[in-house]
């Protein structure tokens, strides 16, 4: 089943002289349990696609589906609920509270949708668990580890059980060891938790947690290419 379907896409910056056409008519379909991997160059109009499929920009046109209700049409007063329930966000940077542990970080959006502290709290403890992060429920960010902080990013992105899983770079500002760690683990995050994820990245390695290889240029998909999903998936599942 298609969690995402995006239709005929565009978003335009800026007017007159200075317009640019950042994503121009695309359209995409991810399925459940699917990892789509979107590359091109610098510019190219990556962030801008996933922010729109993140219900974060609206788009100039076109329609974007999330397990069947077009997000495109809502009003900035029904977005959050849908960012709540069912997207879940990776970013570059982390984005993590500085003042918050890793637990209380995870702990936000179960408090956003309404969930009791207490409940909320042991839910991102199980989430931390579950991704090897059970030791460090009380560190702050700063005395956290670059792949540790991604590994907490992810725990947040999912502890809300979301369909989807959008993430812009998630890798780039992590050494090679630990950004292959980040690369394992979204892609459990397909193969087991069944969860629809899609990765933007300039990070080749991610073609082999991927299903599809969606190539970007100047705002449009210029070639669609098979990853190597199911062999990485095996070895995650099968060690
Ligand atoms: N808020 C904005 N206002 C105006 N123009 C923008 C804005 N955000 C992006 N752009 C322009 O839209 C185009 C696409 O930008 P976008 O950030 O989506 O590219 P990208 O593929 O993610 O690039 P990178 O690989 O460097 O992250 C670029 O020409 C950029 O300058
Ligand atoms: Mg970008």
């Amino acid at each position: 089943m298609a969690i995402l379907e995006i239709k005929n896409l565009t978003k335009t910056y800026g007017s007159g002289h200075t317009k640019v056409k950042a994503v121009d008519n695309v359209s995409l379909e991810v399925n459940e349990g699917e990892i789509v991997l979107i590359m091109g160059p610098s510019g190219s109009g990556k962030t801008t696609l996933i922010t729109m499929a993140g219900a974060l920009l609206k788009p100039t046109s076109g329609d974007i589906f999330l397990k069947g209700q077009d997000i495109s049409k809502l009003s900035e007063k029904q977005l959050p609920k849908v960012r709540l329930q069912e997207l879940g966000f990776v970013f570059q940077s982390f984005n993590l509270l500085a003042s918050l542990t890793a637990q209380e970080n995870v702990a936000i959006p179960l408090i956003a949708a309404g969930h009791k502290k207490s409940k909320a709290l042991l839910k991102a403890k199980e989430a931390l668990e579950k991704l090897s992060l059970g030791d460090r429920l009380n560190n702050l960010p700063r005395n956290l580890s670059g792949g540790e902080k991604q590994r907490v990013s992810v725990a947040r992105a999912l502890v809300n059980d979301p369909g989807i899983i959008l993430a812009d770079e998630p890798t780039a500002n992590l050494d090679s060891k630990t950004g292959h760690e980040v690369m394992e683990l979204l892609c459990s995050v397909g193969c087991q938790e069944k969860k629809a994820v899609v990765i933007v990245s300039h990070d080749g390695r991610l073609k082999d947690i991927a299903n599809r290889v969606i190539w970007f240029e100047d705002g449009r998909i210029t070639k669609i290419e098979d990853g190597k999903h199911n062999q990485m998936c095996n070895h995650i599942v099968h060690g």
